[in-house]
């Protein structure tokens, strides 16, 4: 079986996934930081969940969110050929109510938000409930492709997921090819 980098590329999926470099950034950040409840809003074919969860401790847990079924079948069968189905959960979902089904097991340590950027900003305000003081959020595409100015709707949510996360968060863009934006959680309210 292919490797979770390869498998959009050889299942018709879109090839989307982050790079290996912010992969490995992932995954370090895990390290450094000791995260133990993350969330993933994109799985795709579980790349960057599979870099995420490898070096969570057995305490630890990572839920990923996918609302394509063909994607999360795909995911499932790299995690498990990976040896962490009892690290991670896929859940077939629609982002937010994928995300309200898992409320109960926060506060999180954790969140990543990689999906459709239309509601970054719904992601973001989530996040910012469900995340404890000190959690890290991460946001891939930070720079919408280049079209953060636009006047569409898409650019004003991620506008808006920037815009919040400012004013609750230290946060810092990391010039990976599209952006990555990173915020430690500082505030409550
Ligand atoms: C698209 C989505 C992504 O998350 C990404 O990193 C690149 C492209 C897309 O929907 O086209
Ligand atoms: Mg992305």
């Amino acid at each position: 079986m292919q490797s979770a980098f390869d498998a959009p590329q050889d299942n018709a999926m879109p090839e989307i996934m982050v790079g290996q470099s912010e992969a490995r950034f992932l995954s370090l950040l895990v390290q450094l930081t000791g995260a133990e409840k993350i969330v993933e809003v994109g799985t795709l074919a579980g790349y960057s969940a599979i870099s995420m969860a490898q070096h969570l401790s057995d305490h630890g847990h990572l839920w990923s969110i996918e609302n394509e079924p063909k994607h999360a079948e795909v995911a499932r069968q790299h995690i498990a050929q990976a040896g962490l189905s009892e690290r991670i959960t896929v859940i077939c979902a629609d982002g937010l109510d994928g995300l309200a089904q898992i409320v109960q097991h926060g506060p999180f340590d954790m969140v990543f938000l990689d999906a459709d950027k239309e509601r970054y900003d719904q992601y973001q305000i989530w996040a910012e409930d469900h995340l404890r003081v000190g959690g890290v959020l991460l946001a891939d595409n930070a720079y919408y492709f280049g079209h953060l100015l636009d006047e569409t709707d898409d650019a004003a949510a991620v506008r808006r997921m920037h815009e919040r996360t400012s004013l609750s968060f230290q946060s810092v863009c990391i010039p990976t090819p599209d952006g990555l934006m990173m915020g430690m959680k500082t505030r409550k309210d």
